[in-house]
């Protein structure tokens, strides 16, 4: 029985294939899989689907794909009902709140507070636990912009070298966990491929 992995394109999906294939499987096709969005390993043990990471957790979810593997920013503003089974390690970064030190204790003091976010529903629980009202500013990517030029007071995002930050003079204000890449598998998949699965983590772990 072949497993389908979900796979975030991009950076993640590198480091999956350069693993999978130190324990055995040809990757090859999906490294360069052009317009195809569905790639197999040589020997058809594994299949892939290649999406946008926040859509991993869906994939898996809703039981398309047995197994994915993202980012645990990604998975917390998702929350799905998965089991998140190993963290692989790698794809290493934190997920910050930052800003301008002096605009963010001006900030405080005003009426309304805003973060710029990529992650709302993490921002959002992370306010309401703390009882701090907040107005959400959603957006897609380029986070670090929307403080440099007034659309939010600070940003909930995360930060990998700390490079982006640096170069819009912004500061970490806060670090509110770690991020790395996990497994996580559909809880019915698991009952029915627990050994390709166990399989798989093997490999990834390497
Ligand atoms: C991510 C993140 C930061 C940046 C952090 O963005 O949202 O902007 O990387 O990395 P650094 O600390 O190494 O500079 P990404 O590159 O995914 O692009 P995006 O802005 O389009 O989301």
């Amino acid at each position: 029985m072949s497993v389908t992995i979900a796979v975030a394109k991009g950076r993640l999906a590198g480091v999956v294939f350069d693993r999978l294939e130190a324990a055995g499987f040809d990757c090859a096709a999906a490294r360069e899989p052009g317009r195809k969005l569905v790639a197999e390993d040589a020997s058809g043990a594994l299949r892939f689907m290649l999406v946008k990471p926040a859509d991993v957790p869906t994939y898996v979810d809703h039981g398309v794909a047995d197994a994915g593997v993202a980012g645990k920013d990604t998975l917390l503003e998702e929350n799905r009902p998965l089991y998140e089974l190993a963290d692989l390690g790698f794809g290493q970064c934190r997920l910050c709140i930052a800003g301008d030190p002096a605009r963010h204790a001006q900030a405080l003091r005003a009426s309304v507070y805003r973060v710029a976010t990529k992650y709302p529903r993490i921002a959002q629980t992370l306010y309401e636990q703390r009882g701090q009202p907040i107005e959400i500013i959603r957006l897609s990517g380029s986070v670090e912009l929307a403080p440099l030029v007034g659309l939010s007071d600070v940003i909930l995002d995360i930060v990998e070298s700390g490079e982006t930050l640096r170069a819009n003079s912004l500061d970490i204000l806060e670090e509110i966990c770690p991020v790395s890449a996990r497994l996580v598998v559909n809880p019915v998949a698991l009952k029915t491929k627990t050994e390709e699965i166990r399989a798989l983590i093997r490999a990834l772990e390497i």
